[in-house]
């Protein structure tokens, strides 16, 4: 490991007017993300969606680098250039999600503890060959009624202080992130004094283990009240008590500290983020490695597109959609027909529409009520729903 090799990667990932963007969701995570959108959880439509937010034109003027996950790191751009390698190529460092989630902790109720240390060393060595030079590890700190306890905190601090040594050693920045989570009717004032013993515990493990501050990147929570409460503290208040906070506990050596967006909306995390950096000279540079807050809106407007321009024939037939959507027995039908034109080199294109595939289908829509029942669907009972006419 080479100290100066670490700082200065960790001094790139918060350059000035530059944050990271978080596109680390598991499958399962994504698919809830896609299902939110209507769009199918398939391993092409993760690696399209990845595709257009790394290949954003001028996307290495505001972002620094990118948080991946294991498939991602391992797709590639639909011209066959590996999402690393195009990050490095364009100025932008590739980092990897390490943690394989956060589980119940035993013998502490409605708390977590988040793994992955098996045989993260191995894993670790292989990232960096893939490209990423940073890695991130998330902790969860849920407050409620007598929780967080102290050995959650302990018992995830020390976590993320192994990982974090482990990372160094193979050559990778850690960005350790223990986050508070926001759900919950807690005050802000709570959220202040769990972030507060969190960070301690925290960078007490960091210390511990001998992980080199100069090159670790804190990626923190905000301070700021729960989801449920009644009283929800302003942008001003959110920000004063985030950097008090944080510069009570966390070393003015760190090269950097970034944020996540935690359910904020991406006008309120901005406005958070955007009020702390006006409140004067800090010792750290603030800024952003948003997720959700950063994608939402792209993956409303992709999915909305994705929607216009794929082929019907490629959206499943299910019940919810049967009225709407190619049902797939026909569509291999239609697609046997456009080769066969295809061959012959046909003239005009056919005028029933029913057999024209989904591109030419757009500028002339089936009729619902003319579509047949899809009979090797409901045989098969995968719509779930029986013959046509059942919902
Ligand atoms: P959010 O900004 O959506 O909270 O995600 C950031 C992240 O990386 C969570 O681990």
């Amino acid at each position: 490991m080479s100290i100066e090799l670490l700082a200065e990667t960790a001094q790139a990932m918060v350059a000035p007017g530059k944050g990271i963007i978080a596109i680390d969701e598991s499958t399962g995570t994504i698919a809830k993300r896609f299902a939110s959108v209507g769009i199918e959880n398939t391993e092409e439509n993760r690696r399209a969606y990845r595709e257009l937010l790394l290949t954003t034109p001028k996307l290495n003027e505001h972002i620094s680098g990118a948080i991946l996950y294991d498939e991602t790191i391992r797709q590639s751009t639909k011209d066959g250039v590996p999402f690393a390698k195009y990050m490095a190529d364009h100025g932008m460092i590739p980092g990897i999600k390490v943690d394989t989630g956060a589980h119940p902790l035993a013998g502490c109720p409605g708390e977590m503890v988040t793994e992955g240390l098996d045989g993260l060393r191995a894993r670790l060595q292989e990232y960096y060959k893939l490209g990423a030079r940073f890695a991130k590890w998330r902790a969860v700190i849920n407050i409620g009624e007598s929780i967080p306890s102290g050995t959650c905190i302990e018992v995830n601090a020390h976590a993320l202080a192994r990982y974090a040594a482990l990372c160094q050693e193979a050559g990778l920045v850690p960005m350790v992130e223990p986050e508070v989570i926001m759900d919950g009717d807690h005050d802000i004032e709570t959220c202040y004094e769990v972030t507060e013993a969190t960070l301690r515990a925290l960078f007490d493990a960091l210390y511990q283990q001998n992980v080199v501050l100069e090159g670790t990147i804190l990626k923190a929570s905000m301070v700021i009240s729960g989801k449920g409460c009644d009283e929800q503290a302003d942008v001003e208040e959110v920000a004063e008590s985030t950097v008090m906070c944080l510069k009570s506990v966390v070393p003015a050596i760190l090269p950097g500290i970034v944020f996540l967006s935690g359910g904020q909306s991406d006008e309120q995390s901005t406005a958070h983020l955007n009020a702390m950096n006006q409140l004067g000279t800090l010792p750290w540079p603030l800024s952003f490695s948003y997720g959700r807050a950063m994608q939402q809106a792209a993956l409303k407007l992709w999915a909305k597109d994705m929607k216009a321009t794929t082929p019907l024939r490629r959206r499943p037939c299910t019940s919810v959609r049967r009225k709407t959507a190619w049902p797939h027995w026909a569509s291999g039908k239609a697609d046997r027909l456009f080769r066969v034109l295809k061959q012959r080199n046909a003239g005009p294109v056919p005028a029933f529409s029913f057999f024209l595939p989904g591109s030419w289908l757009r500028s002339r829509p089936p009729d619902p009520a003319s579509m047949p029942s899809c009979p090797r669907c409901c045989r098969s009972g995968r719509c779930g729903s029986g013959p046509a006419g059942r919902s």
